[in-house]
């Protein structure tokens, strides 16, 4: 069998060994119920306490505003319905682009009696900036603005500034899915217009089924899971403790490699869009993949052959982990991002995205293999 060459890492990233001895001691020694209240207890309730201070500090916001959470899908789940129940929003304004932790969300709550409006796609897989600003000054009522920061298909990212600007100037609240971003940017929440954001441990090495949400100081809603007491009567049940230390621990590494990381990471997904324009003829990229795009993320359309339609498979069988449109509907049925931005209906569309586990070596084994595949 071949060495397996993960290009996957948008679904999710290997953990760094660095993370796991940070998150070892609590999960052996160190397993105090953080709501205990003898030394033991304690002990786990200040590395709880630790690690939000630590995140907050990272992303410049206050420890009382970040809530851990399972994960990317709880925290949307959480600010967007609490936006309809608790912040007499009664209009929802999102896209077709958004990852269906929110757009499923949005669905939900439009059976229940919100409005939902879709802002307009460009061709280039940007939000209609102009589209925002007239579905906004039409809105008669108040409205939840929910955007993702980033694509986790194309890697198409919006100006966080600017549309949570517009937001403000229209008195509605916004909510940015923020899952592939958090642990690969610098954030600054004191100075950005967000109500809420998101983020997910294992987009960025952390451990996975652990995640935040940011509340801004200003906006009080109640919890979406009930029960016991934890995380300031927010968020029931008990802490994932050792998912929180890893949390804190993979976001403090990133950000300290930040330069170093991203340029790195950045340059392999230059090296491949070069080498497949120069050896693949007739393939195209979805969305802006040198503009304002995620440096994690490359999608690519391959025309629709016998053998193109086999790639994915074929990928497979030589272990090279790739997506087809979102890891979590290959495989099942079509992409929805795709199929909005698409002007190729038939294209056949694989999605790379690089860590900085992966090396140019790795990326021409998977040239050399993708010629031989179309
Ligand atoms: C943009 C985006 N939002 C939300 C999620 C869901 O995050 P989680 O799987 O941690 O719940 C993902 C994960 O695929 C994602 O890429």
């Amino acid at each position: 069998m071949t060495e397996r060459i993960y290009l996957d890492n948008a679904a999710t990233t290997a953990l760094d060994p660095q993370v796991l001895d940070a998150m070892m001691p609590y999960l052996t020694t160190n397993y105090g119920n953080p709501s205990s209240i003898y030394s033991y207890g304690r002990e786990s309730r200040l590395a709880v306490e630790n690690a939000r201070k630590t995140v907050a500090k990272i992303l410049n916001a206050h420890p009382a505003e970040i809530f851990f959470t399972s994960g990317g899908t709880e925290s949307s789940n959480t600010a967007i319905t609490a936006s309809i129940r608790d912040l007499g929003c009664k209009h929802i304004i999102t896209s077709q682009i958004e990852h269906h932790a929110t757009l499923h969300t949005v669905q939900f709550l439009q059976q229940t009696g919100a409005k939902v409006s879709y802002v307009r796609i460009l061709p280039t897989g940007h939000i209609d900036m102009q589209h925002l600003e007239e579905l906004l000054s039409e809105s008669g009522e108040k409205t939840l603005v929910t955007l993702m920061h980033a694509n986790n298909e194309i890697g198409n990212m919006i100006d966080l500034h600017e549309t949570g600007n517009l937001c403000r100037k229209y008195n509605a609240i916004f909510h940015s899915d923020t899952v592939q971003t958090v642990g690969h940017f610098p954030f600054d929440l004191r100075n950005t217009p967000v109500d809420f954001i998101t983020g997910a441990g294992h987009k960025f090495h952390g451990p996975k089924g652990v995640g935040i949400l940011y509340i801004n100081e200003n906006v009080k809603i109640k919890p979406y899971v009930h029960g016991g007491s934890q995380e300031r009567n927010m968020r029931a049940g008990t802490e994932n403790l050792y998912g929180i230390v890893g949390f804190a621990k993979a976001l403090q590494l990133a950000t300290d490699n930040y330069e170093t990381d991203s340029n790195y990471i950045k340059g392999l997904k230059l090296y491949m869009m070069e080498q497949l324009q120069k050896d693949l003829p007739g393939i195209t990229f979805n969305g802006d993949p040198t503009g304002r795009s995620l440096y994690t993320v490359l999608s690519v359309n391959f025309p629709k052959t016998d053998k193109s339609e086999m790639i994915l498979f074929n990928m497979d069988i030589n272990n090279i982990c790739v997506s087809g449109g979102s890891a979590c509907s290959s495989g099942i049925e079509g992409s929805h991002v795709i199929s909005a931005i698409s002007s190729d209906p038939d294209a056949v569309t694989v999605r790379f995205s690089f860590s900085k586990y992966n090396t140019k070596d790795e990326i021409d084994t998977v040239i050399k293999k993708l010629k031989g595949m179309i």
